[in-house]
């Protein structure tokens, strides 16, 4: 253990390990002062009583993407789904933070490598984001991830103090939240501030995992429908032949269907180009709607982009602007290329059926499985 000197005792009382103050700092900005007012900062916030969401507008509205198990394409998802909006509503910036240590979003959005001095750990301690925000790739603003989410965790125990982050914040447009696979104290905190959770279900265990989200939420008394149910990773190679489901889009649906979890109509099929866009000669992650061009995925994501600025809207009306009024969502996403027909880019297997051929055969394959998805809800509900 390190000794302390008499001389690293400085004269505003500070401890100085090793070394006396800096004269530079004022002393208002000594290491000791600056973590007492990050804990009386918390103190503050700990002591602080929840948002009500639905008081009064606010500025932004939040997305939270989440399962409890790992691997089914959250961050996918939140990630993609950033580029999305902002491809298809250029009035509405998007901010997407991370609760997850893994750091991936800062390989699709960082314009620059190397550290920040302010992450979404240290920024949620001071009680603001805004310090931490930084304008990232395709014109989607982000946080930088933080290797000390678990020390914060530790730290909280309100799961409503993103909600007070968050207005402190006061970010115009939409926030985007990639949560960890687990339901902890950092994941509560989003799905507590979000106006639509995003429940990834990738296959059985997803879907169990998925209830306890809806329950987390009941307990809030959150309605139903401000958690929806995403398909991730579907793959209609896998068919049955037996029962009344044939493949497993209609498995999954019917058992969501029998829960009564509100489903979202756009799934996400199982690509080999997704897990390209990870794992690549170029070393960058890249988006769905600039590496996956003229793909199904790259279709489904438009739809679930769409799907959910509808949602977001029917719940609580126009999404809130920087000034002016929206941009028409046509001309938008042409300008972003959502909607053109750029060249094909050929993965072996990305065509989850083998007559997919032509751009019509695309567009009525994703028709036709969107649609048993009603039908699946229709049968059931
Ligand atoms: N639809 C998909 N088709 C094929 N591969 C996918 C798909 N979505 C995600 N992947 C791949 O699966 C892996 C996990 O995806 P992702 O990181 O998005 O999941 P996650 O739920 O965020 O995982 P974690 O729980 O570790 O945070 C990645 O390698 C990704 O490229
Ligand atoms: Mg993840």
């Amino acid at each position: 253990m390190a000794a302390i000197k008499s001389d690293s005792v400085s004269a505003e009382g500070s401890l100085w390990v090793g070394a006396p103050t800096p004269r530079f700092l004022a002393p208002s900005e000594t290491p000791l002062s600056r973590f007492l007012d990050i804990v009386r900062e918390s103190e503050r916030q700990r002591s602080a009583p929840g948002v009500d969401w639905d008081d009064g507008p606010r500025p932004f509205r939040v997305v939270t993407v989440t399962s409890n198990k790992g691997g089914v394409g959250k961050t996918t998802i939140a990630a993609n789904l950033a580029v999305f909006v902002r491809a298809l509503r250029e009035d509405l910036p998007v901010l997407v933070v991370g609760f997850d240590d893994q750091l991936i979003l800062d390989q699709m959005f960082a314009l620059t490598t190397g550290s920040h001095a302010v992450n979404v750990a240290s920024a949620i301690r001071m009680g603001s984001l805004n310090s931490a925000i930084r304008l990232g790739q395709y014109g989607v603003h982000y946080i930088p991830s933080s290797e000390d989410l678990p020390d914060l965790k530790r730290a909280i125990e309100d799961p409503f103090r993103l909600q007070r982050v968050l207005m402190r914040t006061g970010w115009q447009g939409l926030v985007v939240i990639d949560t960890k696979s687990d339901l902890e104290i950092l994941t509560q905190n989003a799905l507590a501030a979000s106006d639509l959770a995003i429940v990834v279900v990738a296959d059985r265990p997803s879907l169990r995992q998925a209830e306890r989200v809806y329950e987390l939420m009941k307990g809030w008394g959150r309605p139903l429908e401000r958690a929806r149910v995403l398909l991730s990773m579907v793959d209609l190679r896998i068919k049955y032949d037996h029962g009344q489901t044939q493949d497993v889009l209609g498995l999954l649906v019917s058992e969501i269907r029998r829960r009564g979890f509100p489903l979202f109509e756009s799934f996400l099929s199982r690509s080999p180009l997704i897990a390209s866009l990870y794992t690549n000669p170029d070393g960058q992650m890249q988006s769905i709607l600039h590496g996956a061009e003229n793909s199904i995925v790259r279709r489904q994501m438009q739809h679930i982009a769409e799907d959910v600025l509808g949602l977001l809207e029917s719940f609580d009306g126009p999404l809130p602007v920087p000034g002016g009024g929206p941009a028409p969502v046509a001309e938008a996403a042409t300008n972003a290329g959502v909607g053109a027909e750029p060249p094909a880019r050929e993965v072996d297997g990305e065509n989850e059926e083998p007559s997919l051929e032509t751009e019509e055969n695309l567009d009525a394959w994703l028709d036709s499985a969107f649609e048993r998805v009603n039908r699946s809800g229709e049968a059931e509900g």
